[in-house]
């Protein structure tokens, strides 16, 4: 699996601090990787579509997970980035995540977080702290292989139990 990481961060851009969640995700794909490409923007629209495009048409990223600027501060616009390279939604990710973190705690309900499909490539927004990070991944890991199984459009192993 092809991975992309993109961390929008303002501060993190600009020199002012080291992107921790970023470096976290890269070590919790790094089982399931061949290939992980990491792009670090500010809290810019523009430049958050242009990374999530560039690595899903020219990288072929298989999955992009995006860390930060998912909440409610003004300069937090990486769901509406995502929502503008997106051709389809893929809600349930987004919902398992919120649905799995309220049991840990309720500022889960502060992330706007999205998830959708671009081409071939899953793209999936989780909030910016490690530990949120960490407690996301717990819940969406699992699922990546069968994911990137149907986006290929590898439906043998759905269930096991069509047409039965
Ligand atoms: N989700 C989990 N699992 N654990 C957390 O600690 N923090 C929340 C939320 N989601 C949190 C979480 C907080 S405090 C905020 S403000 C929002 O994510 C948005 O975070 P972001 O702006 O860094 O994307």
């Amino acid at each position: 699996m092809k991975f992309g990481i993109v961390c929008a961060s303002d501060r993190c851009a600009a020199g002012l601090c080291e992107d921790q969640s970023g470096a976290l995700l890269q070590e919790l794909v790094a089982p399931l990787s061949e290939e992980t490409f990491y792009v670090l923007v500010p809290d810019d629209k523009a430049q958050i579509a242009n990374a999530l495009r560039s690595l899903a048409d020219e990288k072929g990223a298989d999955i992009i997970l995006t860390t930060g600027g998912t909440g409610f501060a003004p300069r937090d616009v990486t769901p509406e980035a995502t929502k503008t390279v997106i051709d389809r939604e893929a809600p349930g990710i987004s919902e398992a995540i919120r649905m799995k973190s309220l049991a840990v705690t309720p500022n889960a309900m502060l992330s706007r977080a999205v998830s959708g499909i671009r081409g071939k490539t899953l793209i999936i927004n989780l909030p910016g702290s490690p530990k949120a990070v960490r407690e996301s991944m717990d819940v969406i890991l699992p699922v990546f292989p069968h994911a990137v199984e149907t986006l290929s459009g590898n439906t043998q192993s759905c269930g096991g139990n069509y047409g039965k």
